[in-house]
């Protein structure tokens, strides 16, 4: 490890004592919550004292004008996120009036008509299908590209009163294993001093506001007092699979499963990044980059196993380490290396131990965003050329404004942060822990299954995977 890396270790630990200015609370509740998904058993724990339903926390605070709490959204029984399945029981309790379902980021659009029953199922039907809500970004004024076409099912995106703001459908990422993260949100907008446990907590605690007075609309910031609160909070959480179904408790029989073991792993910002990126992501130098492709070892102990879905379980593992990928296309990879092909792996881009997320912020533009197939009429169903569902979703078709050259894409994702036309359609590589029981996957929820999953990267990066590849790849997928 260089110098300069040591300096700016972060280890979990590090992270919650920073993290720790706010005394855990005193009273009872639960520092693990266990929770059935349809391949087995997740289990949230806190480490830090707090219970996972810490309900006088700021976390499950009304701290804003229109109902809705950080919790609102990041459920501990979806592995702090939410699911389309929680969100229709939800629907179907209140008559859609629950505050999760709110015009300004939750309906199709702001001016949806939300006054029967029939017409809220309608206006928040993205979220009841896809659990994803519409964040609102205008195109920067200084951004290298302009927009010259929007094609929106719900009316509203790039022509409105809001700084004709963009309409981005994007699922919540889990506010959970959050020691682990290089960068904050789908497009690194909270991503503002990176590199050390100190700047998580900043980014964090700036996150905190802005959820508070985006999502639930408060008029004023919350105080420095109600930030570190909820930073303590959710920095002690860890999420992942404990039992499954076929191959019984994932801590059996030598395997490292679910997030006891989890919370004992440390993070150091940049660890493991195969393009050599320095810690701010700033000069990458692949030549100087030491990277181990064997990203997860929980289910090593299984390798061989008699039991024939804990041997699935671990050859997946292994498929995800060492399964040869030749990425080409990627935006963030092979244009800004300069390099047509690189042979890498699934941990190429899921380079951080045992978590999976990428260890430096690398937006990447791996096709999730991509338009539906040209030609095809827009509506639910339809399919981009990877064979993702993405014709409920507005298609925006942006022009440089120096070369001309266009893009079409669903989400022009990092792009509306920096104004950067290489940024178009990049996002980070997430999380991936706890993923069975908070489906559907990528920023979008394009992917409604884990086999989903890997049906996209079997399309995109041509792997001609075996029926038996993409099962073991799935049930290791859903023991993480
Ligand atoms: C209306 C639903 C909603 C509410 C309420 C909400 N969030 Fe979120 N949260 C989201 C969505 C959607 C994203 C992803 C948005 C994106 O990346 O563009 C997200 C992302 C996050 C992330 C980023 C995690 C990561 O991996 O980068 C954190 C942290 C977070 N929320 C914390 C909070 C906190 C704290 C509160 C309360 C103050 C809160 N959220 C309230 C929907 C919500
Ligand atoms: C070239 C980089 C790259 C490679 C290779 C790659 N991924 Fe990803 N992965 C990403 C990025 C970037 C995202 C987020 C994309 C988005 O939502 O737009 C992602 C998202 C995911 C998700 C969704 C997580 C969530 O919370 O929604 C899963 C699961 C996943 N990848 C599994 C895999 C598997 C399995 C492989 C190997 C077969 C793989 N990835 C190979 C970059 C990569």
């Amino acid at each position: 490890m260089s110098k300069r890396r040591s300096r700016i270790a972060v280890t979990i630990v590090a992270a919650l004592i920073t993290g720790a200015v706010v005394a855990p609370f005193a009273h009872g509740g639960d520092t693990t919550v266990e929770t059935k998904n349809e391949f087995g058993v997740s289990r949230t724990i806190h480490v830090g004292g707090f219970p996972v339903n810490a309900e006088g926390n700021e976390f499950f605070l009304d701290l804003g004008v229109n109902g809705r709490r950080c919790v609102t959204c990041h459920q501990p029984d979806n592995n702090m996120s939410v699911t389309p399945a929680s969100l229709q029981q939800r629907f179907r309790d209140t008559g859609g009036t629950d505050p999760i379902f709110r015009t300004n980021d939750g309906s199709t659009s702001p001016l949806a008509d939300v006054s029967t029953v029939g017409a809220r199922r309608q206006a928040y039907r993205m979220l009841l299908t896809k659990g994803v809500f519409r964040v609102g970004i205008s195109i920067p004024a200084t951004a290298e590209f302009e927009l010259i076409d929007v094609k929106d099912p719900y009316g509203y995106a790039g022509r409105n009163d809001n700084g004709n703001e963009l309409s981005l459908f994007r699922r919540p990422l889990p506010t959970t294993n959050l020691g682990f993260l290089s960068t904050v949100m789908w497009d690194g907008r909270e991503t503002l001093q990176k590199g050390s446990a100190a700047g998580l907590h900043f980014d964090l605690s700036h996150q905190a506001n802005g959820a508070t007075q985006g999502h639930a609309q408060a008029p004023l910031p919350i105080t420095d007092a109600a930030r570190n609160a909820i930073v303590a909070y959710e920095m002690g959480l860890f999420t992942a699979q404990v039992y499954d179904k076929r191959a019984g408790a994932l801590t059996a029989a030598g395997a490292a499963g679910g997030p006891d073991i989890l919370a004992t792993q440390s993070f150091v910002f940049g660890v493991n990044d195969p393009l050599g990126c320095d810690p701010a992501g700033a000069a990458c130098n692949p030549a100087l980059a030491s990277f181990d492709p064997v990203v997860f070892t929980s289910f090593a102990a299984w390798s061989g196993a008699r039991d024939k879905a804990r041997a699935a379980i671990a050859r997946g593992e292994d498929l995800f380490n060492h399964l040869p990928i030749n990425i080409k296309g990627v935006s963030g990879i092979n244009d800004d290396f300069g390099v047509a092909v690189v042979t890498g792996t699934c941990t190429t881009c899921h380079d951080t131990p045992h978590a999976g997320n990428h260890s430096v912020p690398a937006p990447l533009n791996i096709g999730v965003a991509e338009p539906p197939v040209p030609g095809q009429e827009s509506g639910r169903g339809v399919q981009n050329r990877f064979g993702l569902p993405v014709g409920d979703m507005p298609v925006y078709t942006l022009r440089h404004k120096v070369s001309g050259e266009i893009k079409v894409v669903t989400d022009p994702g990092r792009a509306l942060v920096t104004g950067k036309w290489k940024d178009v359609g990049r996002f980070k590589g997430p999380i991936l822990r706890g993923l069975a029981g908070r489906d559907p996957y990528f920023h979008n929820g394009a992917a409604e299954s884990l086999r989903d999953v890997v049906n996209f990267y079997d399309t995109r990066f041509e792997l001609n995977l075996t029926e038996q590849q993409k099962a073991d790849l799935v049930a290791f997928l859903r023991a993480l």
